[in-house]
């Protein structure tokens, strides 16, 4: 038998050899983050002359309409490709009606982003209720205090065509209200705002990792209350299985899984039961832990967010929502 036939006894496997050098190991890379992975989360407030910071998220401002629009031409230098709007608006009401009054915060917003960087940025707009409703819940409350599901997604309706004619690209119903999707893709339709797209947070958890998120929007819920009503509970897989069936076939063209990295399971499963782009969402929680961790010299700040994003794409997420994106980005670029 000659040497090189195959005997049963194997070379001495080394592992080792493709790891020696940086050069080597960046061959061998099988998944890398690029700055058109990431999409930017920003928030902007009304009736404010300075951005302001927000104490628990650390380097995330609320910004001005011109301070967003300085941040908007940053993100387009940096190669990021979108930005993610959330509004704050100086009055709440219980219909939450400055998310579809042509003139809220959030429409003012992306006119201008639009104006200033015309289609070199895609601009995602939060679809929801909550930042401004009163009582804090992400639909309109019945008498007796139940949020009221269908009525709610009417509102979604008229919410996903003011936003389409302030200029964005794409809405991202963010409330978890059942036939949302669909209730939006006919209101648009029937608007004649076709080539507006749908990013439904499809599998949207009930976490705590939202916290400072709802610090930077001035938002509390009444009465001590919660979204466990509405949004999944973190004990369940298969159930955001069936979240994303139902919004692919009301017609939503991308899908969200949030929070992102203690759902990597669920990432991975839907992106491997579904063929639409799968987005994924480091939410405030994830990020503010890593900022308070490095603050202390406990762990390095740019290096646990690369590996947490890129774990997050390793998983299957397509797109990737998360406050690092342009300090990444950055980093990515040097
Ligand atoms: C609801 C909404 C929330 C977030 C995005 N959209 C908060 C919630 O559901 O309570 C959280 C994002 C984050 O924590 O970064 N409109």
């Amino acid at each position: 038998m000659s040497a090189h036939s195959f005997d049963g006894s194997y070379p001495q496997l080394r592992m080792r050899r493709l790891r020696r050098t940086p050069m080597l190991r960046r061959l061998m890379a099988e998944t890398t983050l690029n700055a058109s992975d990431l999409i930017l989360p920003v928030f902007v407030r009304e009736g404010i002359d300075v951005p302001q910071q927000i104490l628990s998220l650390p380097r995330v401002l609320q910004h001005t309409i011109g301070s967003l629009v300085q941040q908007a031409r940053e993100l387009v230098v940096l190669g990021v490709p979108a930005m993610m709007l959330f509004g704050v608006p100086s009055q709440k009401d219980p219909r939450g009606s400055g998310a579809y009054d042509p003139d809220g915060i959030v429409q003012v917003a992306l006119r201008e982003v639009r104006n200033a960087v015309g289609d070199d940025l895609v601009l995602i707009a939060d679809l929801c209720i909550d930042e401004y409703t009163d009582h804090g819940h992400c639909g309109l409350l019945t008498e007796s205090g139940e949020v009221d599901n269908d009525a709610t997604i009417e509102i979604y309706g008229q919410i996903a065509c003011v936003q389409a004619e302030a200029g964005a690209d794409i809405v991202a119903p963010s409330g978890m209200m059942d036939g949302q999707v669909s209730a939006i893709r006919s209101a648009l339709d029937k608007n004649g705002h076709h080539e507006t797209a749908i990013l439904a947070y499809a599998a949207k958890y009930a976490s705590s990792f939202y916290g400072p998120f709802r610090d930077a929007v001035d938002v509390t819920i009444a009465d001590g209350g919660d979204r466990r009503g509405y949004q999944q509970d973190f004990s369940n897989s298969r159930e955001a299985l069936r979240e994303v069936a139902l919004d692919i076939s009301e017609g939503a063209d991308m899908v969200m899984v949030k929070p992102a990295l203690p759902y990597l399971d669920i990432i991975s499963k839907v992106r491997s039961t579904f063929n639409v782009p799968v987005a994924a969402y480091q939410v405030s929680g994830e990020y503010s832990m890593i900022c308070a961790a490095a603050e202390n010299g406990w762990l390095d700040r740019e290096s646990a967010a690369i590996e947490t994003l890129t774990a997050i794409k390793r998983a299957g997420a397509d797109q990737i929502l998360t406050y690092f994106a342009a300090e990444i980005a950055l980093r990515l670029r040097s």
